[in-house]
């Protein structure tokens, strides 16, 4: 691969599933020695500012990873053109990006679970309205995709 991989990873409110899916790439990254720059946003602005919901920190603690410092932000149209590739966890925010993305955006879009093997087309469920055991699979669902991706760049090495 010529640059350094630049990977964005966005849901609704980067407060559950965004950032679980940052902290589970980070560390896959980390694993298998992929230099990148990683980060993640929402394509909504009410959360801007906050740490990851309580429930998402608990998970990722469990899993040995602290998210606690993590900061909601919104994502902006220089992200099209700072990140290389942009991952969306579901239809809706994959249609949000589409809609939003400058003509001349060098990111290219997908969806986080198509980099999961056998798991093409599915959706990150937004587990924010339902309870704790929504984020274990979460994170089971996240961890398996930032697994996949992390490999397809290792393979571009
Ligand atoms: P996320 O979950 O998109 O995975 O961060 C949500 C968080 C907040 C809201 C919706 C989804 N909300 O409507 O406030």
């Amino acid at each position: 691969m010529a640059a350094k991989p630049a990977v964005l990873f966005v849901c609704l409110g980067n407060i559950c599933r965004s950032p679980l899916a940052e902290a589970a790439f980070r560390r896959e990254a980390a694993r298998i020695g992929i230099d990148a720059e990683i980060d993640s946003a929402g394509t909504g602005h009410w959360h801007a500012g906050e740490a990851p919901d309580r429930r998402a920190q608990a998970v990722a603690r469990r899993y040995g990873i602290d998210i606690a410092g993590y900061r909601a932000r919104q994502i902006r149209q220089e992200d099209f053109h700072r990140f290389s590739h942009i991952v969306a966890v579901d239809h809706q925010n994959l249609a949000a990006l589409n809609a939003m993305k400058p003509r001349d955006g060098k990111a290219e879009l997908s969806l986080l679970l198509d980099h999961a093997a056998g798991y093409k087309g599915q959706e990150i469920a937004d587990p924010y309205y339902g309870g704790d055991d929504g984020f274990d699979v979460t994170w089971a669902e996240v961890t398996l995709a930032a697994e996949g991706l992390a490999r397809r760049f290792a393979e571009q090495m």
